[in-house]
């Protein structure tokens, strides 16, 4: 019997939403590589085009621009979970939580595009609205004009914020939305599999999003740099790490064996909106450190920067709580998962792998 632990390597269905390229560091979504559409084209346009398989025309924009607002509201069950679960709770569990609150009878049928929008649109409520809460803050309800992006800073902040601040965010969520079989995309599929709703589905991906070995990961790579900051010999103490069998957070990838695509663009990105400052030297300087650690530590491995060592510096240059950064990641990965959904109820097979037995 042949085993592959963590179905390394397996390929498990076909897929017309998005390849990833891991050998040539490509990313794309319906045929456009994310490199050359991410900034110059709004959340709503690339969602469409993931779930359509078509850029949006004007008035097909207009729909889902429409829609797009007409659900950001929390419905009152979902308010009423959210305002009573603990403080201690973290964001990312509460997210899973108060949408798992959605899942009421209006979510029994076949999965749609509508449903997947009405998901969508009410994760960066949920986010602002527990985060505003634990801050003591007032409940700044969502707005009936402001783009998706816009809207969320809006939600958090309590004021509109500048075309820059909301461009660069959007830019990285565009970057961020689709990403082929990751953990949290095949957990939905095998929900989605099983014939169970949207709902469902979408709170499984969000349980699996949740761990440091996948999205949990920019939380980490803060802490990892807060820990190097008061540090003196940085390769050293690198090195020291890497020996002792502990991971880098930020580095390596399962289907990258070269620069993940996602990482440049944000780094990019981030060196233009910031310039010089002495936190994102830091993070330039660890990058090219840990990069030398690994290939020296962990020859043939092809360890390189993820997503996520750039992510969660974007996510501090813009003022965003190291607590939403996670959240904030699902609230754009939320247009992947529920294409996949769709996909999967479209040509369904229950996913149902084998194990071996080694037990008494
Ligand atoms: N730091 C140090 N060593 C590493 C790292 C790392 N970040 N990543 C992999 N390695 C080493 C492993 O120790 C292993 O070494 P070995 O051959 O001596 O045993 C080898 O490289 C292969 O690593 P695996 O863990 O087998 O690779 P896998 O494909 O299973 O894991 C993963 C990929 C989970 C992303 C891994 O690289 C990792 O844990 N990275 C750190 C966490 C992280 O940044 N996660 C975000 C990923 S991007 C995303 O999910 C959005």
């Amino acid at each position: 019997m042949n085993i592959q632990k963590g179905l390394k390597g397996v390929v498990v269905t076909e897929t017309q939403i998005g390849e990833v390229d891991g050998t040539e560091g490509k990313l794309i979504y319906r045929g456009y590589d994310v490199r050359d559409i991410a900034s110059s084209y709004t959340f709503e346009e690339i969602a469409h085009l993931i779930w359509y398989g078509e850029f949006p025309t004007i008035e097909q924009l207009d729909q889902t621009d429409f829609m797009f607002k007409k659900y950001r509201k929390l419905t009152p069950v979902m308010e009423k979970v959210l305002t009573s679960l603990p403080e201690n709770m973290t964001a990312m569990s509460v997210l899973r939580t108060v949408l798992s609150a959605a899942g009421d009878d209006t979510f029994i049928n076949k999965p749609s595009i509508e449903e997947a929008i009405k998901l969508t649109a009410v994760i960066p409520t949920i986010i602002a609205y527990r985060f505003r809460l634990l801050e003591g803050k007032v409940v700044v309800p969502p707005s009936k004009d402001l783009s998706h992006v816009e809207n969320y800073l809006y939600m958090l902040n309590g004021e509109k914020e500048a075309e820059e601040l909301v461009r660069v965010l959007e830019t990285y969520m565009n970057l961020t939305m689709e990403h082929g079989m990751n953990a949290s995309t095949f957990a939905a599929r095998v929900t989605a599999s099983t014939e169970s709703d949207m709902v469902s589905s979408i709170t499984s991906a969000i349980g699996t999003m949740k761990g440091p070995l996948h999205g949990g990961a920019p939380s980490e790579v803060i802490n990892l740099l807060d820990e190097l900051s008061l540090v003196d010999n940085l390769e050293e103490h690198l090195r020291a790490k890497v020996q002792s069998g502990q991971k880098l957070m930020g580095f390596g990838h399962r289907v990258y064996k070269t620069i993940d695509p996602r990482s440049v663009a944000i780094k990019n990105l981030l060196i233009s909106l910031v310039g010089k400052d002495e936190w994102l030297d830091l993070a330039l300087k660890v990058e090219q450190l840990a990069l030398k650690v690994l290939q020296e530590e962990k020859p043939g491995r092809s360890l390189y920067t993820n997503v996520e060592f750039f992510a969660a510096a974007i996510m501090k240059a813009i003022s965003l709580d190291p607590s939403l950064f996670t959240p904030t990641f699902s609230a754009s990965r939320m247009v992947g998962w529920t294409a996949h959904i769709m996909e999967q109820a479209e040509d369904n097979v229950i996913i149902r792998p084998l194990s071996k037995y080694i037990g008494k």
